[in-house]
């Protein structure tokens, strides 16, 4: 396995073991409409019953634990232990069947090619340095005409500082950049110690294109309060918006298009 996958995996044990909020399972709340707790956009409709699904990079008891309630047939992979062990025992407390793997999302050859109606990914790809790699393994192992739902960190929330100076935020890191970004202090933007890469919008969505995905859906989720104190989450919301939500359904045919291709919103 890659150093940076190795490097995160511990970082995100420590993390798991502590408790911090994105290592946590599924509410009672979520667990009341789990579908539209994984999926607040509608995308994927009314029913999920007995879909193949795999919850990538997505360890922590919440993603799986949703889905497999919501009817699917569930798969989460992860490189981190300790997150996958809250599947186990977040999966074990509702008596739902969820199938743990533990991996990097860069290699996923442990799948059937095309054995997956959708691939779910939330906020993860800013872990490793080469996101169309990722998209390449989702491409092989989703069925044509299957879905990817995934989440990112935008290129700018990545520049940019955490805190505002002269009232706005700076963008202090350079659009084109190798190797992980400086460290950060741990906040809702970053987690301590983890090695993060920025990924340009050529690479988030070309590279989900030349993967052979055609793009059906963008949302950037609303992180903005006009009320937050500068310095805030919700305040330099109202500057970048922190992440962005795909929805990218796999072409029909077998071979990967050469050539990026957008559908118009
Ligand atoms: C923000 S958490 C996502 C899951 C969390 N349940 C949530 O609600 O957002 C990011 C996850 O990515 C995983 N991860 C980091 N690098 C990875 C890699 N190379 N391959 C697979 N998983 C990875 C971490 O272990 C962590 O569980």
């Amino acid at each position: 396995m890659s150093n940076h996958a190795e490097h995160n995996a511990r970082v995100w044990d420590q993390l798991a073991r502590r408790g911090a909020p994105l290592t946590r399972p599924a509410t009672e709340a979520d667990l009341r409409n789990p579908l539209r707790a994984v999926d607040p956009q509608g995308w994927l409709g009314d029913s999920i019953a007995g879909w193949r699904v795999l919850c990538l990079a997505a360890g922590g008891g919440r993603q799986s634990v949703l889905f497999a309630a919501a009817g699917a047939e569930v798969t989460v992979l992860d490189v981190s232990p300790e997150m996958l062990a809250h599947d186990r025992r977040a999966a074990a407390e509702r008596g739902l069947a969820v199938r743990v793997v533990e991996g990097t999302m860069e290699d996923l050859s442990a799948f059937a090619t095309g054995g997956f109606d959708l691939v779910a990914q939330p906020v993860s790809t800013c872990y490793v340095p080469d996101v169309v790699r990722v998209y390449r393994q989702v491409a092989r192992v989703v069925r044509p005409g299957g879905l990817y739902l995934s989440q990112h960190k935008s290129p700018v929330s990545q520049q940019a500082t955490d805190q505002p100076a002269a009232g706005g935020y700076t963008v202090a890191e350079p659009y084109y950049r190798e190797g992980p970004l400086p460290a950060a202090a741990p906040g809702r933007l970053r987690e301590a110690g983890t090695l993060e890469y920025l990924h340009r919008w050529e690479q988030l969505i070309g590279g989900m294109c030349l993967a052979g995905f055609a793009i059906e859906g963008l949302v950037e989720p609303l992180h903005a309060q006009p009320d937050a104190a500068p310095g805030e989450f919700a305040h330099r919301g109202q500057f970048i918006a922190p992440y962005v939500r795909v929805k990218a359904r796999r072409a029909d045919s077998e071979s990967p298009r050469s050539k990026p291709t957008i559908l118009s919103v």
